[in-house]
């Protein structure tokens, strides 16, 4: 597997067929990286590029319409100079602000989007308290309400906004990603497998994943942390499958781009990629 880092890159020559053409994937910054570590599993002969809009980041506290032009900016940025195949939106608050926007723009374009996994999380509960931890502007969208209203029953969600918690992840300030995951526990309520207790949390920010470790030692080893990197990747692969755009031969390979600090991708790429 190889990984490069450009600034940008010549289209690809024409007459490439569709099947051996990259998957993109973009989110606010390095977050995307926890889909794509499940893509790569999953689709080892593809080829992605990979879009951190790390110079916009976060995303989670701005308006809807920035990341609407941001997320519309990058797609046709990803279709233009390297003609993607199928688009992977790597990101929950980008999802809930321009998806619909993006399939109405590019109806050609096969896309995947990540949102918040409630489902399997009401199917994994003992306790049936669940606690969702993400950015306030996915908690806030009209699609996360559409969800939350669909599951509403006999689990129940505590919605936890984590402001500046993918900012401290992206920019791997540790000492701040142990104090925001201990405060937004403590705001969420109590945690553990007792009755009445949270069991299960749901991380519904593709930065959060990389919390992981932290979070499991906040909230105490009975604690269940859902994510949604396997399903979104499976999903991709249905899809692909389905347009008939997969690719069976290809070598693995990420092209790494990025509008903000190029280090900042990198070492997120190293340390939690390989790459
Ligand atoms: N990783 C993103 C998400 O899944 C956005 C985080 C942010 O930029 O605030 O929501």
């Amino acid at each position: 597997m190889n990984g490069t880092f450009e600034s940008a890159r010549p289209a690809d020559a024409a007459g490439r067929a569709t099947s051996r053409r990259p998957i993109g994937v973009f989110d606010s910054g390095v977050g995307g990286l926890s889909i794509l570590r499940e893509l790569r599993r999953e689709l080892p002969k593809e080829e992605f590029v990979y879009f951190s809009d790390g110079g916009h980041a976060p995303y989670g506290e701005r308006a809807d319409a920035f990341v609407a032009e941001r997320s519309r900016a990058i797609t046709r940025r990803l279709l233009d100079e390297h003609r993607i195949k199928a688009l992977v939106v790597a990101c929950n608050t980008a999802t809930t602000a321009a998806l619909h926007l993006l399939r109405a723009e590019h109806g050609q374009l096969p896309f995947v989007g990540v949102e918040p996994a409630l489902k399997p999380a009401a199917s994994a509960t003992r306790t049936g308290r669940i606690a969702v931890f993400a950015t306030r502007g996915t908690l806030a969208s009209a699609r996360f309400r559409a969800l939350h209203d669909a599951m509403r029953g006999p689990a129940e969600f505590v919605l936890q906004p984590c402001d500046g918690l993918a900012a401290a992840i992206e920019n791997d300030r540790e000492a701040e990603i142990r104090d925001l995951c201990g405060r937004y526990a403590r705001l969420a309520g109590e945690f553990g497998s007792a009755p009445g207790r949270i069991d299960t949390v749901v991380l519904g920010c593709t930065h959060y994943p990389f919390a992981m470790r932290v979070l499991q030692d906040v909230l105490g080893p009975d604690v269940r942390i859902v994510e949604t990197g396997e399903p979104v990747a499976r999903q991709a692969r249905r899809l692909l499958d389905v347009h008939g755009i997969s690719n069976g031969e290809g070598a693995a390979r990420v092209t790494f781009l990025t509008s903000g600090p190029e280090r900042t991708l990198r070492e997120a790429a190293q340390r939690w990629l390989g790459l």
